[in-house]
């Protein structure tokens, strides 16, 4: 059971990798700040790791004298709450395998500490939410460090709420639950990524002046001010989540990306409700969203969606075969600077000419240095394993190598 380990009687090392997601029904708004738990269930598309992933190693070692963590080559403080959460969690499930009976478990992190080393793909600049895929793959290697199975996403939620849906690719549901004690509040796959291999997403990095507020506060806030969250939550989001699931199961774009699109405006709606409002959106993504309905209405029908997060970023959704052209179209409407790094990332995406009867139905003003760079990407898999040791991002003294 040793397979994926280093050799070495003093020493155990996994490293493994882990998907960014993007809601479509969004989570905001906690019942339990402690243990992680959503006033509504959620919906989100598992992003590929080609693109966007967050790698981890762990080192489990009995020559260790603490728990130490590194995130993108610094070290951060172990004690954080929710890494703690995160830790205890994963030892209980070790804990209880063993006295289960299992004797082939690798009890080792039970006695042992641990060693943690992290780093992202992306530039944590770009302001992408990396919390999912960061608790996600730290929970996901610790699992396998110590040999441990059960609900993963119930442990990786007490990191961050979003991160129990980057636990499975393709599409992905967090279903709520209703008990106290969380057990049932978990992620399940509602497809896989091969389901729908046509749906495309560009992720658009927008120039921000300042950082904003971080979910966590800013949906406590909401949660205790806004009056149209409850109604959100309570009354709004039940149904949506089955349309959405329904959408999804069959492959229905237009469904699909109008829930999206809504959901997205209620979620800032929504924060424009709470007491003091909290502004996520900003002039270039006022004008994205009008870009996308322009876009939409001159075509009559809906080819394209976007959605926003806590931030001022947009998240394209679209089919393969209108990549191209509205990819184009926000080079047109956007044009990047010409000095510096590539304006698309990703997936390739050919270039090709824009009808002027288009421009015109758009008919905005172009404006430069909005967006920085686009990623281009789509739904992927779940976290994996790495094999190849020399990926390890800890060297055999335990400490993060040059490049981690
Ligand atoms: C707007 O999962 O980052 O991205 O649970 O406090 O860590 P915490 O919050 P987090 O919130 C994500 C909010 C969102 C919507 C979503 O991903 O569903």
């Amino acid at each position: 059971i040793k397979m994926h380990e280093d050799s070495g009687k003093e020493f155990t090392m996994v490293t493994c990798s882990a998907p960014v997601n993007i809601a479509v029904i969004k989570y905001w708004g906690k019942r339990d700040e402690e243990l992680i738990l959503p006033i509504n269930s959620s919906l989100s598309v598992t992003l590929h790791q080609d693109q966007l992933k967050t790698t981890t190693t762990v080192a489990c070692s009995r020559l260790f004298q603490e728990d130490r963590i590194w995130l993108n080559g610094k070290e951060e403080d172990i004690t954080q709450p929710r890494l703690q959460s995160c830790l205890r969690e994963i030892r209980c499930l070790a804990c209880k395998r063993r006295s289960d009976g299992e004797a082939d478990v690798d009890t080792a992190g039970l006695s042992h500490k641990v060693h943690i080393c992290s780093v992202n793909n992306f530039p944590t600049a770009a302001g992408l939410a990396s919390s999912a895929a960061g608790y996600a793959c730290l929970v996901y290697t610790l699992s396998r460090v110590m040999g441990v199975e059960g609900e993963l996403s119930v442990v990786s939620r007490q990191g961050s709420g979003s991160a129990c849906r980057s636990m499975y690719g393709g599409f992905v549901q967090w279903i709520m639950g209703q008990q106290g004690d969380g057990k049932d509040s978990l992620a399940q796959q509602v497809e896989p990524e091969t389901h729908w291999p046509e749906l495309r997403v560009l992720v658009l990095v927008v120039s921000a002046e300042r950082k904003p507020v971080g979910s966590t506060s800013g949906m406590q806030t909401s949660v205790e001010t806004s009056i149209l969250l409850k109604h959100r939550a309570d009354s709004v989001v039940p149904a949506r989540m089955k349309e959405m699931i329904e959408a999804v199961h069959k492959r229905d774009f237009t469904a699909f990306a109008e829930l999206t699109m809504k959901d997205s405006n209620q979620f800032h709606a929504t924060c424009l409700d709470t007491y003091p409002p909290i502004f996520y959106l900003n002039d270039v993504s006022r004008r994205v969203i009008n870009l996308v309905h322009r876009y939409n209405r001159h075509y009559r029908e809906t080819k394209v969606a976007y959605t926003f997060d806590a931030g001022p970023n947009a998240v394209i959704y679209t089919l393969q075969q209108n990549v191209e052209e509205f990819v184009q179209v926000v080079k047109y409407f956007f044009p990047p600077e010409t000095n510096g790094g590539q304006f698309l990332k990703g997936l390739p995406v050919a270039p090709t000419t824009l009808s002027e009867e288009l421009k015109q139905a758009i008919g905005m003003e172009p404006m430069v240095k909005g967006i920085c760079y686009i990623i281009s990407t789509k739904a992927g898999p779940g976290p994996r394993v790495v094999e190849d040791p020399s990926e390890h991002l800890l060297g055999s003294d335990g400490l993060p190598k040059e490049s981690a």
